[in-house]
């Protein structure tokens, strides 16, 4: 049986994929960035996955406006990086597996989730980028992703977008489909985008550092709660952009309840309590920095235990 072990979440900003690109991850306004990465680098060595089913948003790269799934998951055998106007990013293609994305399509589908099945599709920065900064840049000698990756495209940028709430339940579905796969695989879920930016009109360039840290509270600690935030809080409070947070719910709704000990130190005032017989998750790294471009990063990594 495959088993989710842990997940992984983490903004996508192209100006990180640039910096990595061209050598200047060092230089004093990235160093702070990729500082907070270096936990999860050494965390994904010592616990490699065997799979990582990875929520990211396309830019209007693969999809335009032609055609717009509001889920779409990857079932080719392999992903190449997309061309974003600057080139492909000089990054390993990805590698899939088409075996487990077809059995999750038809488990999530019977579920009643309506999938879009894609068989062809490149990957922009919203899958390349988290990558990038959990894996760093693989050696010329061995130039590949250390493990297949299922890319799941979620439409957050063509209103309307999918509810938190939506989201979050379709992360139960993938969990419950992940586990009745008959291989003993490893999987991470990642949820990826985010965190507050917008990046056009009048408001661009709004960070919401409060808004933020509490949407990393409740996400650890109070996962329904903050799924039942309607897209329009998102939106005012975190930019435009910032309803990319939604992809966090799915990884999240795929993993274990809140240990009831740390909940009290994470979030005070949360109020929900956990059913004696849960396994609770996690928290093995928290991180958030400003400014990346227009972006907050934010970045989590929780197990189950
Ligand atoms: C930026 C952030 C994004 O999420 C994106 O898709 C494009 C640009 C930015 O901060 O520049
Ligand atoms: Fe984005």
């Amino acid at each position: 049986m495959a088993k989710i072990t842990a997940s992984v979440y983490t903004s996508h900003v192209p100006a990180i994929g640039a910096a990595l690109d061209l050598g200047k991850s060092n230089e004093p306004y990235w160093q702070p960035v990729f500082k907070g990465y270096e936990f999860g680098k050494q965390w994904i060595k010592e616990n490699p996955p065997d799979v990582i089913f990875l929520v990211y948003n396309d830019h209007a790269t693969a999809f335009s406006l032609d055609m717009i799934p509001t889920f779409a998951i990857g079932t080719a055998a392999e992903f190449q990086p997309a061309d974003e106007g600057w080139g492909p990013r000089p990054v390993p293609t990805v590698i899939g597996h088409p075996e487990l994305a077809a059995h999750i399509a038809q488990s999530v589908i019977q579920d009643d989730f309506d999938l879009t099945i894609v068989n062809k599709m490149d990957v922009d920065h919203g899958l390349t980028v988290p990558l990038s900064l959990m894996f760093g840049q693989p050696p010329a000698d061995d130039f590949r992703w250390p493990c297949p990756v299922i890319p799941f495209a979620v439409n957050v940028v063509q209103y309307p977008v999918p509810s938190g709430k939506r989201c979050f339940n379709l992360g139960k579905a993938i969990r419950k489909a992940v586990e009745s796969f008959d291989q003993p695989l490893n999987v991470q879920i990642w949820g990826t985008g985010g965190m507050s930016h917008q990046l056009q009109g009048p408001r661009a360039g709004l960070i919401n550092k409060e808004f933020d840290n509490a949407f990393l509270d409740r996400l650890i600690a109070d996962p329904e709660g903050q799924a039942s935030v309607p897209h329009i809080d998102y939106v005012r409070e975190a930019g435009s952009e910032g309803i990319e947070l939604v992809m966090w719910l799915i990884a999240r709704g795929a993993m274990d309840d809140i240990d009831p000990a740390p909940l009290v130190a994470v979030a005070p005032d949360a109020t929900k309590s956990v059913p004696a017989n849960a396994h609770p998750v996690s928290v093995k790294h928290r991180f958030y920095h400003v400014p990346a471009s227009n972006t907050a990063v934010g970045h989590l990594i929780l197990e189950n235990t």
